[in-house]
């Protein structure tokens, strides 16, 4: 398959966006990252996939801590931001006072619809990107925001409209 089959097929793929953050003020960094997902339960492990060009990457190797931070609809700005459409890099994108701090340093977004404190236990190279597996030491939540997600090039959300399917049992 060609690369632009491959990133068009891509594009119609749902996808919660999240920005992955570390370190402590001012030596913040953070991302916007779609490809992110939960591991396993036991222990409680994430892993994401980082461009290894991204500033971020490196810090998070040399930190060994960072943070999951997921975005609803009301950040939508925060995502273009984090993703370098501002202009805006290191730690000028974290701007008072949406941030706090884990106990572990790493950036949380205090409105966030969930946030991960993360501990990396593993890097796994392949090609462009790296899998960076976090071990989750603590998370918050706000299960009255609507999470954001990005397809097709567009900014969308989710419903709340349950589908009417028969649970079997
Ligand atoms: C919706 C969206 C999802 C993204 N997902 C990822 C991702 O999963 N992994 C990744 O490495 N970059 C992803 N990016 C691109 C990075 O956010 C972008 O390259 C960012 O500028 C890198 O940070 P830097 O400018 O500090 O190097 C995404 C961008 C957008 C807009």
């Amino acid at each position: 398959m060609t690369p632009q089959a491959f990133r068009q097929l891509m594009r119609l793929h749902p996808a919660a966006v999240n920005i992955i953050a570390t370190g402590h003020a001012p030596h913040r960094t953070g991302m916007t990252v779609s490809a992110f997902m939960s591991l396993g339960v036991e222990p409680p492990t994430v892993v994401c996939a980082i461009n290894r060009s991204a500033f971020t990457y490196a810090h998070m190797a040399d930190n060994q801590v960072f943070s999951v931070n997921t975005l609803s609809v009301a950040h939508i700005e925060l995502a273009k931001r984090f993703a370098g459409q501002a202009q805006v890099f290191g730690d000028e994108r974290f701007e008072a006072p949406q941030w706090a701090n884990f106990d572990s340093g790493s950036p949380c977004l205090r409105s966030a619809v969930m946030s991960l404190e993360c501990r990396l236990i593993r890097q796994i190279q392949e090609s462009t990107h790296c899998l960076m597996i976090g071990e989750v030491i603590s998370g918050r939540y706000d299960d009255m925001a609507q999470p954001l997600l990005y397809r097709d090039g567009q900014w969308v959300t989710t419903s709340d409209d349950l589908l009417m399917v028969p649970i079997e049992r």
